[in-house]
């Protein structure tokens, strides 16, 4: 399964990249504003960081802007995916942009249905928000495997990145459900590191260290 970092904070990105964490990235318009820093800008810095897909998302709403704002973030670098909303303009742009060879990212995914269409608009990615429906006490899970089943029935080659994702068990079902790519926060990717043996196992070995007297350095 390939890791996307879902920020736009280049010393987070930079940091996980360096532990070769870092298969991609993803940014939406609310993630620009929590950085505070210019879209074009920023979104350059990252693609000089990161060779994987970097998600850039448009902003209007017609197709026939949305096209256009895509072909601009396009331009940022050769591996910029551009995101659109699951919309029906949003659909009629990633016809567009996938027919000119750019990648596209199908973002907003709620229902299998919608990840069906994007699929068949030539999608690179479908982005399916877990934790959205999850808040909503519906099973985002549920839709990750789903849309699994149903590109496998078809051999669709859009990949599913699951998005969304605000915990360290939604990367571990993701992973056995089937997903191609997920993408979470940096905190949750450091947090997976984490467990409570771990912690125990370590503390104890370095008790016993302690009482035989020895280095290694
Ligand atoms: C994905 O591409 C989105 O940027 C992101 O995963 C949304 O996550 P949220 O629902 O935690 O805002």
């Amino acid at each position: 399964m390939k890791f996307f970092v879902d920020t736009a904070d280049v010393a987070a990105i930079a940091e996980l990249n360096e532990l070769g964490m870092v298969d991609g990235v993803t940014t939406n318009p609310s993630i620009i504003m929590k950085s505070g820093r210019d879209i074009l800008e920023v979104t350059k810095e990252i693609c000089s960081i990161v060779s994987g897909p970097v998600s850039a998302e448009v902003v209007a709403t017609k197709a026939e802007d949305m096209i256009a704002e895509g072909r601009k973030l396009a331009e940022i670098a050769e591996n910029i995916a551009v995101k659109v909303p699951l919309t029906w303009d949003g659909l009629k742009t990633c016809k567009v942009l996938s027919s000119e060879g750019r990648m596209v990212n199908v973002t907003l995914c709620f229902s299998a249905n919608q990840a069906l269409l994007a699929a068949k608009a030539g999608a690179t990615f479908i982005s399916p928000f877990i934790g959205r429906l999850d808040d909503i006490n519906l099973d985002g899970m549920e839709l990750i495997s789903d849309i699994r089943q149903i590109y496998d029935n078809y051999d669709f080659q859009t990949q599913i990145l699951a998005a969304s994702i605000r915990t360290v068990n939604h990367v571990r079902e993701c992973a056995l459900v089937g997903a191609d790519v997920m993408t979470a926060p940096p905190s949750v990717i450091k947090a997976m590191a984490n467990h409570v043996l771990t912690d125990k196992g370590l503390e104890q070995f370095m008790a016993d260290w302690a009482k035989t007297g020895q280095k290694i350095l």
